[in-house]
């Protein structure tokens, strides 16, 4: 069936304040479905985990679904590889300590300098912690692709670890994590994928990524202020991050720090049956098979108005996009001349157009290509929510600016 992107925008009623907003790639608006489980959760009562009482019962549960959930999104390997957690950079962490207790001085790991500071300082610091050498790829300039190449190139014997984006969050480039996974299982290594900026934008399949850890966050596909890293449990069973002596050490509870957000569980088991529900209404299908079709039809969705934007974008020679990836999510990073990206973020926003402006945490990248000092660039993003109008609102400012 078609994608009704109207339809869809009725489900959030933050959506209903007339402002534009492409700012999906720092967090998305929350569907009336998501707020609902959540009051629902709250009213109906919850107790701690691991209780012998009904409202404790009803916190597993939530807990349970969560990570059922996020198996269903990704295509993940068992809800027993799901960690919980308040952010990706926060897990990370975890798994970043947690793996350095197995690496050896003299160990390597590769990071990139297309990802976000969440998949990269977290392993520098731990490998340098643990006297193990980084080796980082950088993209190739001006157009900021990641070929595979560049990664596999670093790859020796000695690596232990692989951390690379699905999705840039600012340019939008989508490497070929396959072919980048399939070599570091050659020499042994792990690969740990930020899918952060890409989960939303189409379907996901961890296996066929070759991602051994996947990382999300739920507040990026219209759930709460969530993340999550799924694996296989056998390989999160390896991991051992700092814990205290008197918590669990199952898996993946020994990821989940003190008392979990029980409520925000339940938003997120919402915000997967929403996402899943986008193009695919028939609630008798499997909630996995409804979110490939409708991550899908988002996908063709938000490719249309990325066109649409870019083409805008290209005719207006005072507008410069930040790098041109071949495959890439619907984010485009641009300079306005003239004008500091501050100054344009502010212009936007009294059209009221939501856009961000900054380094938004690529930080090696804003580096790499000399804008860290000058403020980066503009960073618009598309959502599933997104119409036409929110794209042609931005132009029309943009328009004004030259
Ligand atoms: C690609 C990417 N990775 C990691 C992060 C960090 O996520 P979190 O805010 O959940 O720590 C973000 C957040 O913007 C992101 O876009």
């Amino acid at each position: 069936m078609g994608y009704d992107a109207r339809a869809v925008r009725d489900c959030y009623p933050a959506l209903q304040d007339g402002w534009a907003y492409l700012d999906g790639a720092a967090g998305t608006q929350v569907p009336r479905a998501v707020m609902d489980a959540e009051r629902a959760a709250y009213a109906a009562g919850m107790g701690n985990h691991g209780g012998f009482f009904a409202a404790s019962q009803r916190s597993d549960e939530h807990t349970r679904a969560a990570r059922a959930a996020v198996v269903d999104l990704l295509g993940a390997p068992a809800p027993d590889g799901v960690a919980l957690g308040p952010s990706m950079t926060a897990l990370t962490y975890r798994f970043a300590d947690g793996l350095a207790a197995t690496w050896e001085e003299g160990d390597e790991i590769v990071v990139t300098r297309l990802d976000h500071d969440a998949n990269v300082r977290p392993w520098a610091q731990a490998a340098a912690r643990a006297g193990v050498t980084v080796r980082w790829a950088d993209p190739v300039l001006p157009d900021v692709e990641l070929p595979a190449e560049v990664v596999t190139g670093l790859l020796t014997e000695r690596t232990r670890l692989v951390a690379v984006t699905a999705a840039s969050n600012v340019v939008g480039t989508r490497p070929d994590v396959r072919t980048i996974a399939d070599a570091a299982h050659d020499v042994g290594a792990l690969v740990y994928v930020d899918g952060v900026h890409a989960t939303p934008h189409g379907p996901v399949d961890v296996a066929e990524l070759g991602a051994d850890l996947y990382a999300t966050s739920a507040y990026k596909w219209s759930g709460p202020h969530l993340a999550a890293v799924a694996g296989d449990p056998e390989i999160l069973g390896r991991v051992r991050p700092p814990k205290l002596a008197s918590s669990s050490d199952d898996v993946p509870d020994r990821f989940e720090y003190g008392t979990s957000p029980f409520a925000q569980h339940a938003g997120l088991a919402a915000a997967v049956d929403h996402l899943a529900g986008l193009a695919a209404p028939d609630s008798a299908l499997p909630r996995r098979d409804r979110v490939l079709a409708s991550l899908d039809a988002v996908a063709d969705h938000e490719a249309a108005l990325l066109q649409r934007l870019l083409v805008g974008i290209a005719g207006m020679d005072h507008v410069t996009r930040v790098g041109a990836p071949a495959r890439l999510a619907p984010t485009v990073w641009f300079r306005v001349r003239g004008l500091t990206p501050d100054d344009v973020a502010r212009r936007c926003a009294q059209a009221r157009v939501n856009v961000w402006s900054g380094h938004n945490y690529a930080w090696e990248l804003a580096g790499l290509l000399g804008l860290r000092d000058s403020g980066s660039a503009v960073r618009a993003s598309l959502a599933c929510y997104t119409i036409e109008e929110d794209v042609d609102r931005l132009l029309a400012v943009l328009a004004e600016l030259g």
